[in-house]
């Protein structure tokens, strides 16, 4: 009995173990590792662009935005996100630095009060991950 009960933990720790690995393997490049633009992208924001890329769909970003490499993210509610990376200004008038557009993913209605985005409740880690993310995505 108490065998049985171990050794179900001991699977159950294998199969964390194989879906982290699945995880970081993730947006790797063709070596393996991060790409360089990926690895530029996380030290910009402190996030993990792989990581942005399932909180964008937890958040519902897609339902009004079309973000290249998001499955199934082709609203049209809001700007296209293609190449916001290479942009100069977040919503026609922040200067698009990383801190302006985590502030921007986690209160829009503090930068343009009455915008059409809602806040959402985004956290500060996973404002910092969605942005990592949107960094990758260059012109
Ligand atoms: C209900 C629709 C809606 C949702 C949901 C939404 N947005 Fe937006 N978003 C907009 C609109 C509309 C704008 C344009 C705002 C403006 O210019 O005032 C915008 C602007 C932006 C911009 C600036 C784009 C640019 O071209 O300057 C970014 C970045 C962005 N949204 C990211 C996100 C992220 C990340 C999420 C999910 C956490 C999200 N949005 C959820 C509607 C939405």
């Amino acid at each position: 009995m108490e065998l049985e009960r171990t050794r179900k933990a001991l699977a159950g720790a294998g199969l964390a173990l194989a879906l982290a690995l699945a995880g970081s393997l993730a947006g790797c490049d063709s070596n393996g590792g991060p790409s360089a633009i990926e690895k530029k992208a996380a030290e910009m924001t402190g996030g993990e662009p792989s990581r942005g890329k399932d909180v964008i769909r937890r958040y519902g970003c897609s339902s009004c935005h079309t973000i290249p490499g998001v499955e199934g993210a082709r609203g049209q509610v809001g700007p296209s996100l293609e190449g916001i990376a290479s942009r100069a200004y977040l919503a026609g008038k922040l200067p698009n630095t990383p801190e302006n557009m985590i502030k921007w993913i986690r209160e829009p209605q503090e930068v343009q009060p009455g915008t059409a985005m809602p806040e959402l409740g985004v956290t500060e880690q996973d404002g910092k991950d969605i942005a990592a993310y949107l960094y990758t995505l260059q012109q």
